[in-house]
């Protein structure tokens, strides 16, 4: 497994790194004048965070790294939608008032948004980029070119073009000696990362088979009716984003890439191929209407490591269904259950053999209950790494994530076995020119004639997902 890119060679110094060789009044009299503008006497080392998408996560990662962050405040808010950051304001500044420092002339709204709240950050604060996957090459580009530590948000990547752009960003990142944390949280379960150690010391013998399962009732913008009147075809697109492959990479890779992000980890390998059964049972509103969206309801994916070792991963989203949340590894001399619940929840476990009840159990975590949150584990991790000026990039291993979840969903698309190079080197970029997006922009998904959205025929269109 590729671990976090390495940043060493790297010259740059942060402000964290100056201060304490120096001391804050000296440091901020030496960098006067200099490239450097941020370091002020009376502001010492307070690290600064603009948000952009002031959505649910957005909004949500502003308050884990207030809650654990110590000294940083939230300075910037900025989204496409002229509500959102005043929204994000108000109920920031309800719970924190004396971190959320946003003047007026700081909540900016539009496609270039992004750019104002990231030019009223200084080197070396810190930037949440928390809209729909689809912006995250375009944002990262900006950040990394003004010397920002990222907070990202997962997935960060629908398709080949753009993985490998975001691949290549992930260096520039690094050699500019930038932090950056991705929004895969089960990477700082501590649960989770004792429950690798033990299979990596053995417990549970070879990892033979893993499964993931989320099985619940439609939830977030999961399915759409035709867009209303009021609402511009674009703005439409990108609201309800978990509708549109080019957004999000839909309900598969919005909502599943947690499972398929941590099982992988506990194989320490992504795996080389898939192949995927799925389609849509029902696209019919309750009063009758069609669902216009691109989604599938039901999802099953095989997936196959080097070692001809499977991962298996059902996603359903149908009410009325048995509701299954959880992820398991089984291996050559026991099972472990990674995620009890949801996305990452706890108790992890293991077992002597493949059935876990109590008299097999070999071990439970046991969290202390100020690291049981992985929401605010990943911002301690990612502020201690800019505080200690340590290596921290995790946007290769996001980027790879995203693509073994693109594989999956592409297999189930096309109905074709996917291999990751395939993956990789798909020439189909869902959305291209984001960078160039205005609100008067055409949506980068258009009605065909029939007035339908492109939908996904496996084994009708097979080179690419519709
Ligand atoms: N790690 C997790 O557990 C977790 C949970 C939920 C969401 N997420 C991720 O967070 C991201 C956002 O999801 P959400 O649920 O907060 O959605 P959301 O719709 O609540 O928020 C997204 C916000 O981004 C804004 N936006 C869209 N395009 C923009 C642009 N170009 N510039 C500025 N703002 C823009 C939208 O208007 C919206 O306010 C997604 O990638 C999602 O997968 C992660």
């Amino acid at each position: 497994m590729n671990e976090p890119t390495s940043n060493e060679n790297s010259n740059a110094t942060t402000r964290r790194d100056f201060i304490k060789r120096t001391g804050t009044l000296a440091a901020a009299s030496a960098l006067a004048g200099t490239a450097i503008p941020y370091v002020h006497a009376a502001e010492d080392n307070t690290i600064r965070i603009a948000v952009v998408g002031c959505g649910g996560r957005g909004s949500g990662a502003a308050v884990d790294a207030l809650t654990v962050g110590g000294a940083v405040k939230v300075y910037a808010l900025a989204d496409v939608f002229e509500e959102k950051p005043k929204q994000t304001f108000a109920s920031l500044k309800n719970s924190f008032a004396d971190k959320v420092d946003v003047a007026p002339e700081r909540l900016f709204t539009g496609f270039d948004a992004y750019q104002h709240a990231m030019d009223s950050l200084r080197p070396g604060d810190v930037v949440i980029l928390a809209t729909p996957l689809a912006f995250r090459w375009v944002h990262f580009t900006y950040a990394i070119a003004k010397g920002l530590n990222v907070f990202m948000e997962k997935p960060l990547t629908a398709d080949g073009p753009t993985s490998k752009r975001m691949l290549k960003l992930a260096e520039d990142a690094a050699a500019k000696n930038l932090k950056v944390g991705v929004g895969l949280m089960s990477r700082h379960s501590r649960a989770l990362q004792e429950l690798h150690k033990r299979i990596e010391d053995g417990e549970i013998g070879d990892i033979i088979l893993m499964r993931g399962y989320r099985m619940h009732g439609p939830v977030g913008f999961f399915s759409s009716l035709p867009k209303p009147a009021g609402i511009s075809e674009l703005m439409y697109q990108i609201q309800r984003f978990h509708s549109f492959l080019w957004a999000s990479g839909g309900n598969f890779s919005d909502f599943y890439i947690h499972h398929i992000d941590h099982l992988c980890w506990m194989k320490n390998a992504w795996p080389v191929k898939a192949q995927a059964l799925g389609g849509r049972h029902y696209r019919q509103s309750p009063d009758g209407q069609t669902y216009i969206d691109q989604n599938f309801d039901n999802y099953s994916v095989e997936y196959t490591f080097e070692d001809g070792s499977k991962m298996l991963f059902d996603g359903r989203c149908m009410s009325g269904c048995a509701d299954i949340y959880s992820s398991y590894v089984h291996g050559s001399k026991g099972l472990a259950i990674a995620s009890k619940q949801n996305d990452c929840g706890l108790p992890s476990s293991t077992y002597k053999g493949q059935n876990p009840n109590r008299k097999s159990q070999l071990w439970e975590s046991k969290v202390a209950a100020e690291d049981q949150n992985p929401y605010h584990n990943e911002w301690k991790d990612l502020l201690a790494a800019i505080r200690n000026n340590e290596t921290y990039n995790e946007v290769k291993r996001g980027v790879e994530a995203s693509l073994v979840t693109s594989m999956g969903r592409m297999a189930a698309h096309t109905g074709q076995q996917i291999t990751y190079d395939e993956m990789l080197n798909s020439p189909h970029e869902f959305a291209p020119g984001l960078d160039k997006l205005t609100a008067d922009s055409p949506a980068p998904l258009q009605l065909a004639a029939n007035g339908r959205y492109p939908i996904p025929q496996p084994g009708l269109v097979t080179e690419r997902e519709y």
